[in-house]
């Protein structure tokens, strides 16, 4: 096994299969299958919310390498008549500096530094893009799910159903066929932001939001909610999971801020505070948990997936200068799903087959499956 895997990884440092969950459970026996908001997707890995999915080109790159899924970037919900409650999210910025990012322990992460938002071109271009995402879904191709930020009110205010009546609707109109999947995000700067200064705030939005996107939708809905690190303890994060049992989906959790430069921030920070929590979160019952940050080995997934994750999204790994990726050609989502899955020292492959011979994963009819992982959750609580 281990010389095999030698050799793929060499081999595919040139081209990657597209089909490369096929060949990985035909050569080692190995079930990559994963779960995304209540779909089967072929793999765990997926591309987050960002700047690396605006347009066309690039959701045709992420199906020509085989992404398991890609979520659009987040747009800013609006009214019949336009009107955006967070319309100062939806912020033009197009610079943004990949970086080194310090952690404890002598480790350096990758961080990415921009002062951007939200979706900063017009609905109608945002429906366009949805309708590309459809297409590409209907294909088999790679699946594609718009993600929004819909009206966040203070306490004692009312949610503007109007936006999501609006944004919801226009959206299952673009999608078509149900269920219409969307993920709702809790930015990190939302974190930052002083609407998000007040515990019970937060919780009674993740309450009632997915309750006002189910009941917005005309047709059949499934909801991801994309959970901040708020600026509380590891407590607060584990309430806000218990708080958001309507979620169909959680994404667990976006990126720190770091409130001195006024700018969100990855590496090894976010995936010890992310693991940390997942770690010690005991609700049973909770809904299908999705991982983000600082994934950038297959090992990293590993970690995620023994905290009960059933797939994980990046954003900072499709990103990173290409001398950082072993292989040689290829676009980035290709390059990153190599390493990810062949790195025969801390790629998913040699991860599990490790697990295997530590006792800790067991082969059902000959195969190791990467959801038997979250068998393995634990839960110290
Ligand atoms: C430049 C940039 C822009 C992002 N924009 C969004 C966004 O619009 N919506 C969202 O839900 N997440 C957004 N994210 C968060 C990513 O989807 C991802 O969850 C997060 O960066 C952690 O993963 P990573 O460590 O692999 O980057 C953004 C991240 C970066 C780096």
């Amino acid at each position: 096994m281990r010389a095999k895997l030698e050799r793929d990884f060499d081999r595919f440092k040139r081209e990657l299969p597209r089909d490369f969950p096929a060949h990985v459970c035909q050569a080692y026996r190995i079930d990559l299958t994963a779960r995304y908001l209540g779909e089967r997707v072929p793999h765990p890995i997926g591309k987050g919310s960002g700047q690396l999915s605006l347009n066309a080109g690039q959701l045709e790159d992420d199906a020509a390498a085989g992404l398991a899924f890609a979520v659009l970037k987040t747009v800013i919900a609006e009214d019949e008549t336009g009107a955006r409650t967070m319309a100062a999210w939806a912020i033009h910025e197009t610079k943004m500096t990949v970086e080194r990012r310090p952690a404890g322990g002598g480790r350096a992460g990758w961080t990415v530094t921009w002062k951007g938002r939200g979706w900063d071109r017009t609905f109608t271009d945002y429906l366009t893009l949805v309708r590309t995402g459809r297409d590409l879904t209907r294909a088999g191709r790679l699946l594609v799910v718009p993600s929004v930020k819909y009206h966040l009110p203070r306490l004692a205010e009312p949610f503007r159903d109007g936006e999501y009546r609006y944004t919801t609707a226009q959206l299952a109109d673009a999608w078509r066929e149900p269920p219409l999947l969307v993920e709702k995000d809790f930015s990190p700067t939302l974190a930052g932001d002083a609407l998000a200064d007040d515990r019970p705030q937060i919780l009674r939005w993740l309450r009632e939001v997915p309750a006002r996107i189910h009941a917005a939708s005309p047709i059949p809905v499934r909801v991801a909610v994309k959970l901040m690190n708020a600026r509380f303890d590891d407590l607060f994060q584990v309430e806000m999971m218990d708080a958001c049992a309507g979620a169909d989906t959680l994404v667990v959790f976006n990126r720190l801020f770091d409130a001195e430069r006024g700018v969100a921030y990855g590496g090894w920070d976010l995936s010890d505070r992310n693991l940390r929590v997942l770690g010690t979160q005991v609700a049973p019952g909770i809904p299908e948990l999705t991982g983000t940050g600082n994934i950038h080995s297959g090992r990293m997934i590993l970690d995620y997936a023994r905290c009960g994750c059933h797939s994980v999204q990046l954003h900072t790994f499709f990103q990173l200068p290409l001398s950082e990726y072993p292989a040689t050609h290829g676009s980035r989502p290709q390059r990153a799903l190599h390493a990810l899955v062949f790195h025969p020292q801390d790629g998913l492959i040699a991860g599990m087959l490790e697990l295997e011979a530590r006792g800790e994963l067991e082969r059902h009819g000959g195969e190791l499956r990467f959801l038997d992982l979250r068998a393995h959750a634990h839960r110290a609580g």
